[in-house]
């Protein structure tokens, strides 16, 4: 199968290496493209095959079956629709649109094309850990949640990051910032663990960078038995990562490479009805210790390939047997994490806990406000 690249920047030049050499089974590089003239001469140089300008002459082109679309956020759904509307397999990068009103508009028309395969990037998925972690949740074996917290501070990023491409951290250029950014991918975790949660208070904060959107979040997720805390930032060191969920039968904690679940032999409310001490019945209390690795294996197969990979290889399989079950996540999947996005933002701006999902219509005006304020005031303009 021929797969296109469009947008080979940071993230599609190494999608297009990766099907150049031969890194996922039963795909090669058909062609690619990209708005910036440089960009394409060095991709032609490099990859020895066509490289457009305009992404529906790729399309129109005959060039590839497939399509992985690896530009900047607000252009996802029209170039994603144009695809699916002309039968090409489509795989887009994260996030799936910038607002759910858009990504809505998109998953209409892929269902209006389900012979060609959509589906997202959304690679944190592939981690066994994470896998393992939404298991055990749905087993039943952590009992019933009571508490999650996901911090996520170890995903850091300097003022020349921001910097190197104009569309960063802006709303107009990206439509926000470390939130849709970084961490769609962790509450995409979170949504796809736990369940989608009720409703959210949410504050951000910009901290020593010059950008006009946020990369420090506080939030509080409410799913009606129990809250999800979620903390993440772009500008702390060392930082953190760690998901914590805990049951009424156990604890499950998954930081970085190591997975560990202290599962124990009965209910919490069983415990607590058998205990004649103040402080429990010792015995009662013991718990097994699971504890699960991220790998050898896994961490040289990043380092070669890149995480990513693991998708683009699905996303081939799934087009070849024209299966969706095969994907990492299918394209409809991303309006999950987009709709606490645009919760998570709402909340913030309006200083209010707003519902999930929030009115897609009153938050695609609110945004238009902050790029009208942006334009108005942006320190990068
Ligand atoms: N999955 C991941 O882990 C991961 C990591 C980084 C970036 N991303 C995602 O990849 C996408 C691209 O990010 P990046 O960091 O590579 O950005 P980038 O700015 O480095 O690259 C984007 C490229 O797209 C080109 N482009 C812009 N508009 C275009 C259009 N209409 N048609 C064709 N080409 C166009 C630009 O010229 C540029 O070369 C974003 O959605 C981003 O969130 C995903």
């Amino acid at each position: 199968m021929r797969v296109a690249v469009i947008g080979v920047g940071r993230m599609g030049s190494r999608h297009a290496d990766n099907f150049a050499k031969g890194a996922v089974p039963g795909a090669q590089l058909g062609a690619v493209c990209d708005i910036d003239p440089e960009v394409r001469a060095k991709a032609e140089r490099k990859w020895r095959v066509n490289a457009y300008a305009d992404f529906r002459d790729l399309i129109d082109s005959g060039d590839a079956e497939a399509v992985v679309v690896a530009t900047p956020h607000y252009s996802h759904v029209e170039i994603c629709k144009y695809a699916l509307e002309h039968g090409l397999h489509t795989l887009v990068e994260k996030p799936i649109a910038v607002t759910a009103k858009d990504a809505a508009e998109l998953i209409s028309a892929a269902d209006k094309h389900r012979d060609a395969i959509f589906a997202i990037m959304y690679n944190q998925r592939t981690n066994p850990l994470y896998a393992q972690a939404k298991r055990l949740v749905e087993s039943g074996r952590l009992g019933k949640i009571i508490r999650a917290d996901f911090t996520v501070t170890d995903w850091y990023r300097s003022q020349y990051y921001y910097d190197m491409n104009g569309w960063r951290a802006s709303w107009s250029g990206e439509g926000g910032g470390t939130l849709i950014n970084q961490c769609v991918h962790q509450l995409d975790l979170l949504q796809w663990i736990l369940g989608m949660p009720q409703d959210v208070a949410c504050k951000c904060r910009t901290v020593g960078r010059n950008i006009t959107t946020e990369n420090d979040v506080t939030a509080l997720f409410g799913y009606g038995d129990f809250d999800c805390s979620f903390r993440a930032s772009t500008h702390e060191l060392p930082g953190v990562n760690r998901l914590e969920i805990a049951g009424t039968k156990g604890l499950l904690t998954v930081t970085r490479g190591m997975l560990t679940a202290k599962l124990l032999r009965m209910d919490e409310s069983e415990i607590n009805a058998r205990s004649r001490r103040d402080y429990g019945n010792k015995e009662d209390k013991k718990y097994r210790t699971v504890r699960k690795f991220y790998g050898i294996g896994n961490y040289l197969c990043d380092a070669f390939y890149g995480q990513q990979c693991r998708v683009l290889r699905a996303f081939v399989a799934a087009a070849e047997k024209r299966d969706p079950d095969l994907l990492v996540a299918r394209g409809e999947e991303g309006m999950g994490a987009l709709s606490l996005i645009n919760a998570m933002n709402m909340s913030a701006w309006t200083g209010a806990r707003e519902a999930i999902p929030v009115d897609a219509d009153a938050y695609a005006a609110a945004l238009a406000e902050k790029i009208e304020q942006e334009r108005a005031q942006s320190p990068k303009q």
